[in-house]
């Protein structure tokens, strides 16, 4: 079995569409994985991913990008701060204000949220606590991001009082302040095969379900979004990606240029039928 013919047997069995993965370095590492396994052909490990969760689990790893930067896409950061987090604490002067970063990589998208309410939000709201939950299927980069430590090139698009404040430089590189750290939990989680968390009032899900997987998957991470959340609350995907449409309604676009979308509470009586 050919490289090409392996990629198109497993995608659908992994739930990620085939193409976006075609890369150079992913054979190499795929190759790997088969050597440690003791196997010596695609299709031996093709048998192996199909019947093993882990590691499937463990290929989806390998087949996904997982690059990311503070304050990606900075419309999203600047819609974040006025406009969704003053909606929402408009009506909550205090409590636990509880956002979710799915696919965070090595932490630069939900340190940023963090960062960002710190800055603007904190002490005017001493009394709302923001909980931020960061999950990833990668415990590699979840590590990366307890440790705090980044390149300049991952930090170019952060405001420089931000900077400034909140990060100490070291060996060329940027080491996020412990008080950042300590306000983020970061937990291994699989988007596709596990049970979501409830109880969110925005969940960022950029770069990764709307881009590697595929429509059936990208309808069940949907549906586990719209119970996680709160009533009225926000999901935002990434910059290019766009959500599949769904009967009945799950959300319904907000700020729809930064892709900021709002569960639709018409959808909620009929939430046991999906
Ligand atoms: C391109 S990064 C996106 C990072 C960040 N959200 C952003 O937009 O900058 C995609 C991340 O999703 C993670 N990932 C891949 N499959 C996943 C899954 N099934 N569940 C959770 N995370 C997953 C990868 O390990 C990677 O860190």
């Amino acid at each position: 079995m050919h490289f090409d013919e392996f990629l198109k047997e497993v995608a659908p069995c992994l739930g990620l569409q085939w193409r976006p993965f075609q890369r150079r370095g992913v054979k190499r590492k795929i190759e790997r994985r088969i050597i440690e396994l003791g196997f010596s052909r695609f299709d031996e490990y093709l048998l192996r991913v199909q019947k093993d969760p882990e590691e499937k689990s463990h290929l989806s790893k390998i087949l996904t990008v997982t690059i990311s930067r503070f304050f990606r896409d900075k419309e999203v950061f600047d819609t974040l701060e006025t406009s969704a987090l003053p909606a929402i604490i408009k009506n909550r002067e205090k409590g636990d204000l509880n956002v979710w970063s799915i696919g965070c990589a090595s932490g630069e998208e939900p340190y940023s949220v963090s960062l960002l309410w710190k800055e603007k939000f904190g002490k005017d709201f001493p009394e709302v606590r923001l909980s931020v939950l960061a999950t990833d299927i990668d415990e590699k980069m979840l590590r990366r991001a307890e440790e705090g430590r980044y390149k300049k090139s991952s930090l170019r698009e952060t405001p420089q009082e931000i900077l400034e404040k909140s990060f100490n430089k070291e060996d060329g590189f940027f080491i996020l302040n412990p008080s950042v750290r300590k306000g983020v939990e970061f937990k291994r989680h699989d988007i596709l095969r596990e049970e979501p968390f409830p109880g969110m009032d925005i969940i960022f899900c950029r770069n990764l379900a709307f881009t590697y997987f595929s429509k059936e998957s990208q309808m069940k991470v949907l549906k586990k979004i719209f119970s996680s959340l709160k009533e009225k609350g926000y999901l935002v995907i990434g910059r290019d990606e766009s959500l599949p449409l769904t009967f009945p309604t799950l959300f319904i676009p907000i700020f729809p240029a930064q892709k900021f979308y709002q569960r639709f509470s018409g959808a909620l009586n009929l939430a046991k039928d999906i």
